[in-house]
């Protein structure tokens, strides 16, 4: 990889609740997601977990103490340098502290001595939670900008159920990722991008088709995060999954079942596009023969020859102009990165996603995948297991540094 932008600085404070264990998890996410992270334990974290168990995972030693760290000034240290501060868990205590501006500790003194954004994620028992003065601290802190993630519902310390349990480590990562990379909504803004989204479906007769295991969520999460940032998004797929993004883009969805309705839907909407991504799972193969009639099942067995489908990126990179990014997708089984490697330099697009279809809880009807993103100038990048919304940002973000300026923008 040769980017040489600094990564994202964030903060890591953990506070004395059960769930700290998992705050090591979102340390490691943190860490794989090629964020620095420096962890803060209050003096009642490390009764529940050692400070040791950070060091060993994050970008720099845990810190507890205000006085007699390896720095003179700490607080000053992290909260300047911090891009955001993850408080999770959060005890009642520090929502406490922090809406009251104390500053008794290494974490409330870092809280204060910075202007990064700051996210906590409460972690307590459904009395504490619904307790009226943690609920006003939360609508204290909520009005002064600070995101609060969570907490769920479920299973608490001692058995009991209820309101207050941390959200999960993975749902926390997202938000925090989503606020470092996704924090300008503005990059796909007058943007027009096509994307395909879904497995096909080709006949075999009026009742039957052969279509493949793909859903569509990637696909569909890539529109719902262009239109987030701006982007006049056309939608064109197989899948009857709805959009849940708003923000401040447009969106037109264009339904098709086949391969050759996809090929001829894509090239007619991607003549004027700036950017075109090609996540639908297109059959590579469909019937010779599509029958005009319900075959029978007593006409004793049902022969069907296949003929190869239109090569829709191929085609996308022969109409294309000079100034359109093209995304290619690869779902592979084996030599994943050798195969996508091949197929990126055969394809002629702009940067290649490649996923291990094979892999547990990646690839197709999961909600979270894991990908490399290939670039053309043979840069790499990869993304670790992460919901499909993530996926869809790192993507997005790759098409933005591989685009042409418009008129006007300067690339810096
Ligand atoms: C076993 C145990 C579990 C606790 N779990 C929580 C919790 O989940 N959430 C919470 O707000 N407080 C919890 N507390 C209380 C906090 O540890 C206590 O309020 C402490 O002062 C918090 O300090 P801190 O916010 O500086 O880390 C727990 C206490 C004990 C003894």
């Amino acid at each position: 990889m040769s980017e040489s932008r600094r990564p994202p600085f964030v903060v890591l404070g953990v506070t004395g609740g059960i769930a700290a264990y998992k705050a090591v998890e979102i340390c490691r996410l943190l860490v794989d997601a090629g964020v620095h992270v420096a962890p803060v334990l209050t003096k009642d974290a490390a009764q529940f977990i050692t400070p040791l168990t950070f060091s060993a995972l994050a970008s720099e030693p845990a810190q507890t103490e205000l006085y007699n760290g390896v720095s003179p000034i700490p607080h000053t240290r992290l909260g300047q340098a911090a891009d955001l501060i993850l408080v999770a868990p959060a005890t009642a205590n520090l929502l406490g502290r922090l809406a009251l501006g104390l500053a008794d500790d290494l974490l409330t003194n870092t809280l204060l001595a910075s202007r990064a954004q700051v996210v906590v994620a409460p972690a307590m028992h459904t009395e504490m939670w619904e307790q009226q003065s943690v609920q006003e601290n939360i609508e204290t802190l909520r009005a002064r900008g600070v995101r609060i993630v969570g907490p769920a519902i479920g299973r608490l310390a001692g058995g009991d159920e209820g309101a207050g349990r941390m959200e999960d480590p993975s749902v926390i990562v997202e938000a925090v990722l989503t606020m470092l990379h996704g924090a300008d909504n503005s990059t796909l803004t007058g943007r027009r991008i096509v994307i395909s989204a879904g497995g096909t479906r080709e006949a075999i007769d009026p009742v039957r088709v052969i279509t493949n295991r793909s859903s569509g969520k990637q696909g569909h999460a890539l529109a719902e995060v262009a239109m987030e940032r701006g982007a006049e998004v056309t939608l064109v797929t197989s899948s009857s999954l709805g959009i849940q993004g708003k923000g401040s883009g447009s969106l037109s969805v264009v339904k098709v079942e086949s391969a050759a309705q996809m090929h001829d839907a894509m090239l007619q909407e991607s003549k004027d596009a700036d950017i075109v991504i090609m996540a639908a799972a297109v059959a590579d193969f469909r019937p010779v023969l599509t029958h005009g009639t319900k075959v029978k099942k007593d006409s004793g067995h049902l022969e069907v020859t296949f003929e190869p489908t239109e090569d829709i990126l191929a085609a996308l990179v022969n109409q294309r102009g000079s100034e359109q990014v093209i995304v290619g997708f690869a779902a592979e089984t084996d030599n994943v990165l050798e195969n996508a490697r091949k197929k990126l330099a055969k394809k002629g697009c702009d940067l290649l996603v490649v996923n291990d279809v094979s892999a547990e809880a990646t690839g197709f009807e999961h909600d979270t995948n894991e990908v490399v993103i290939i670039e053309s100038n043979g840069n790499e990048m990869s993304i670790p297991m992460s919901s499909k919304r993530t996926i869809a940002g790192a993507i997005l973000d790759s098409v933005v540094r591989s685009m042409k300026p418009s008129s006007g923008e300067s690339k810096t």
